[in-house]
């Protein structure tokens, strides 16, 4: 049998993802239980999280399933992502035998892996998470790669269904916003995929050097299209936030200047005031859009703490639909099909 994998949304046809959102509201609903006894989902985190490691680990016991969690390097062994390396370094795992491994302990495994090189030409491949998905047997999913956090876009797609009702034709806008460091692209791609997948007319507010990767421009576009909706790219921030009905706030680095962390820092000075403002989100549709963030967001530096506590913002909405969103998945990937 052919294994399913969840690496990005896009790589779903648009009536799977709708069924997995209607499987994540009948989840939050309580509709559902069960469905996972015996079942085993390994991860593995190379980098930090709050919310995806506790919502994969809560998905798993509210339907009688196990997570194991492993962080390389600290309490597992160190782990090489290079397929082809000479392993005469600090790294003790290769890559092709813990997804082996792994695989057989487990019904699905899932991965964190953000950006660690420094040549975007390498990294745009999102080589270590389709490396993992190639050794296991079992099907992987994507926890933030370098290019795609798809059980990011599921909960934004589904917290913006919730707060919006009908999406199509509705406005939505990513914002770029200024951050202390130059973040991974992955989240606002995500994001704006969800949108685009909701046939939501989607607008890219970012200032000059700040754009995507060009591939994500033409699969938003052409997944908007099909759905009833259009991308648009600007840098007039102010002029896309007028009757907008959602706005994402994210920081992303410049992928121009990827690996370069000083050039970086000096085309990203200067723009602070690239923030989500109370001035700002009054701008929305009838001064109500909603104000998203796949968190963790720097109050105050991204978006102002005032937009966080406001009634405007469903940033804790999104957060507790990874939970039921991922539910959906795993059900959907290694569930027993239980009615
Ligand atoms: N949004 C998100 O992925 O949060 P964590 O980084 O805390 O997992």
């Amino acid at each position: 049998m052919t294994k399913r994998d969840f690496l990005a949304m896009e790589d779903w046809s648009s009536d799977e993802i709708d069924a997995l959102l209607a499987l994540a509201v009948r989840c939050k609903r309580g509709e559902v239980a069960g469905g996972m006894a015996r079942r085993v989902l390994a991860m593995v985190f190379m980098d930090p999280s709050l919310r995806t490691r506790a919502s994969m680990e809560t998905a798993m016991f509210l339907h009688g399933g196990h997570a194991l969690t492993l962080e390389p390097g600290k309490g597992s062994w160190t782990m090489e992502t290079d397929v082809d390396a000479v392993m005469d370094g600090s790294t003790v795992e290769h890559i092709i035998e813990a997804a082996r491994v792994l695989g057989r302990y487990a019904d699905a495994l899932a991965v964190r892996t953000f950006p660690k090189g420094s040549d975007w030409a390498v990294e745009r491949q999102d080589l270590t998470i389709r490396n993992f998905a190639r050794y296991c047997d079992k099907p992987v999913i994507n926890l933030e790669s370098s290019r795609r956090h798809p059980c990011q876009g599921l909960a934004d797609a589904l917290t913006m269904r919730e707060h919006l009702g009908e999406t199509a034709a509705k406005r939505f806008v990513l914002m770029w916003a200024w951050h202390p460091k130059a973040l991974p692209t992955a989240v606002p791609a995500s994001a704006a995929i969800a949108a685009a997948h909701l046939g939501m007319d989607v607008t890219i507010a970012r200032p000059p050097h700040y754009d995507l990767d060009p591939d994500d421009y033409a699969v938003i576009r052409g997944l908007a299209r099909r759905r009833g909706g259009n991308l648009a790219v600007t840098d007039d921030l102010d002029g896309a936030l007028d009757g907008a009905h959602a706005v994402y706030a994210k920081a992303w680095g410049s992928l121009e200047r990827f690996g370069d962390p000083d050039a970086e820092r000096a085309l990203r000075d200067g723009k602070r005031d690239w923030r989500l403002t109370e001035e700002r989100i009054r701008r929305t549709a009838g001064g109500a859009g909603i104000a998203l963030h796949c968190l963790p967001v720097r109050r105050n530096v991204e978006i102002d703490g005032a937009v966080l506590d406001g009634p405007q913002s469903v940033v804790v909405d999104e957060a507790e639909n990874r939970l039921h969103v991922q539910r959906a998945l795993l059900l959907e990937l290694i569930g027993s099909r239980e009615p």
